[in-house]
């Protein structure tokens, strides 16, 4: 499958504008491939290196992927695409099922890190973790805390990825 190499900065509008309603967070443990629909991230530069940043509450099956394999990819759609597989990957766990199955994703071999990206969400952002940071609930303002946290929904982890490869998978 051909991959058209992007520069990020000319689609961070359109990255950002997709996560609302929802872009995938993909992580491969061993031979497990897991997406998770993800509706926050950041976009930036840090420790000058291309970050993006997703925040992961605790309990997530993609939590455990991550904190393993320390590598993902943002899978972002362009045009026309499956919207069920937001709602799948959004509302399941991958403990549970084979999301990617059950969505009717494919797989595509990466470039640089060992986790494929998605046909059907081709914008690819492949991502090496570079800090991993557990948000302390005693920092948050009260407005946020009430709006986001309680004991049961847990804190979210920050993972900073560099982009390490970005490009459009093409047919
Ligand atoms: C639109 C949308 C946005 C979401 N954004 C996030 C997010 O940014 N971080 C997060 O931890 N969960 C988020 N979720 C929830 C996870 O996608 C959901 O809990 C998922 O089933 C977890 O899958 P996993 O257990 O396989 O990791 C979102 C769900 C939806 C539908």
């Amino acid at each position: 499958m051909r991959k058209r190499e992007i520069d990020i900065r000319d689609y961070a509008g359109d990255i950002i504008r997709a996560l609302r309603p929802g872009i995938l967070i993909t992580t491969k443990v061993g031979d497990k491939v897991n997406s998770m629909t993800i509706g926050w991230g950041t976009l930036g530069v840090i420790w000058e290196r291309p970050v993006f940043v997703a925040y992961v509450r605790q309990q997530r099956y993609t939590r455990e992927m991550l904190d393993q394999c320390r590598e993902f990819t943002i899978n972002v759609p362009v045009g026309d695409f499956p919207r069920r597989a937001l709602g799948v990957c959004g509302s399941k766990s991958g403990r549970d099922m084979d999301k990617i199955s059950a969505a009717g994703l494919t797989p595509v071999e990466p470039e640089v890190i060992g986790v494929p990206g998605l046909k059907e969400f081709p914008l690819t952002l492949e991502c090496r973790v570079l800090y991993r940071q557990e948000q302390e609930s005693e920092q948050f303002n009260d407005e946020i805390t009430r709006q986001f946290y309680t004991i049961e929904t847990g804190d979210h982890i920050c993972y900073y990825g560099e982009i390490v490869a970005a490009y459009i998978i093409e047919d």
